[in-house]
């Protein structure tokens, strides 16, 4: 078997290194790659601030699962001390003694290598593949030519038109609430959020604030509906950090205790509809305890949610991306929800509509009264499609 290793700290495991393993596994003809996770690698300071190792295993493995002949390791999280390639390379040789490892590179880790602690070791218990790319990487023939004089090292450079894709480019777009679905997987981008990594200390605290009021499963839809509307706020111009506010509130209320006492409390009126249908209460509601409970000023976050269960006429930008992200979040399984997917990717209001008509044309079959809201909303887009 031809084993390759790839090792990093992955924080977060990101598409390039998806992708890296994926050639490595047709171009080099493996039967496998190992994720190697770093605890504590040493071309790293110890000071700058990694996420701990078990949460950046977990993601890692995590990100894998659906992906075939590509695996996590944790081994190196269990050794004491400084985590050497070299000692890994036992390590595996150990668990493999009849198979060949292949220890993946990158262009400019191959130039470093001399430089590694044991190199003549490492090259001798395993072949090296570089992955360097196409026209932007120096000449590696010659460095190739000498490190195998050197070392005798077997060495084999693959030229890859992979995209470079950075961790700190990745953790500091999550940090600014803007969206990374080009760079990492869908399940890495929910775990992120769901273990509330990188994220700005104002959506932190928010989002603690906010998980106990929740079950497990509305968390879930929460967490969703904000990675869903941060891509459609940044799609149609709306403010993403808005959005992302927005989102892991606008189901606060779902689970309050009385809620009608509570609307009392905070001098809210429910109209008559609200009464009869308790399910449109947890909006109205929700932007209120935004507002007092979470101390949320601005008027365009209450309001997106305010309205993200009815709609209303004239909605704001911010108003149709929480409407529609809930609506719509991956989690959602109704019917014609697929298309209302498709839809978001081409049009704002055209997608809103459908998901009004939808609505109505539900409301109105279960014999349920439909809020004027609702109605209006969808008049008013549809008037501004003529
Ligand atoms: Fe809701
Ligand atoms: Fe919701």
């Amino acid at each position: 078997m031809q084993i390759g290793i790839l090792g990093g700290t992955f924080d977060p495991i990101h598409k390039g290194h998806i992708e890296i393993a994926k050639n490595a596994l047709s171009i080099c003809n493996l039967d496998k790659v190992i994720i190697m996770v770093a605890a504590n690698p040493p071309h790293k300071t110890d000071n700058d601030k990694r996420t701990p190792a078990d949460i950046r295993f977990e993601m890692t493995k995590n990100a894998l699962e659906e992906f075939e002949y590509i695996e996590a390791s944790d081994i190196e999280l269990h050794r004491e001390g400084k985590s050497y390639t070299v000692d890994t390379l036992h390590y595996l040789k150990e668990i493999y003694p009849d198979d060949d490892l292949c220890f993946i590179v990158g262009g400019d880790m191959l130039l470093n290598l001399p430089k590694w602690y044991h190199v003549k070791e490492i090259f001798s218990l395993a072949k090296i593949i570089a992955f360097i790319r196409k026209g932007i990487d120096a000449d590696y023939g010659e460095v190739v030519k000498k490190l195998k004089s050197d070392f005798s090292a077997r060495i084999e450079l693959v030229e890859s038109e992979i995209k470079e894709v950075s961790s700190t480019e990745i953790r500091n777009k999550i940090h600014d609430s803007l969206p990374v679905d080009n760079l990492i997987t869908s399940t890495t981008e929910e775990f992120i959020h769901m273990n509330m990594l990188y994220l700005s200390d104002e959506i932190k605290s928010l989002q603690e604030k906010v998980k106990p009021m929740l079950t497990e499963k509305r968390y879930i839809h929460t967490i969703s509906t904000a990675i869903t509307s941060i891509k459609l706020a940044n799609k149609y111009g709306a403010d993403t950090r808005k959005a992302h506010i927005a989102s892991i509130l606008h189901d606060c209320a779902k689970y309050v205790q009385n809620p009608e006492s509570l609307c009392e409390k905070y001098g809210i009126t429910l109209d008559k509809y609200e009464l009869q249908e308790k399910e449109l209460i947890h909006a109205k509601l929700g932007s209120v305890i935004a507002k007092n409970e979470f101390h949320i000023e601005d008027d365009e976050i209450i309001n997106a949610i305010r309205y993200h269960t009815t709609g209303k006429e004239n909605m704001t930008t911010l108003e149709k991306v929480i409407y529609l992200a809930d609506a719509i979040e991956p989690h959602r399984k109704y019917d014609g929800v697929k298309r209302l997917r498709q839809l978001s990717m081409e049009s704002l209001d055209e997608a809103v509509i459908a998901s009004l008509e939808g609505t109505i044309h539900h409301l109105n079959n279960s014999g349920s009264t439909i809020h004027p809201d609702s109605i209006r909303a969808y008049e008013y887009l549809k008037g501004q499609e003529k």
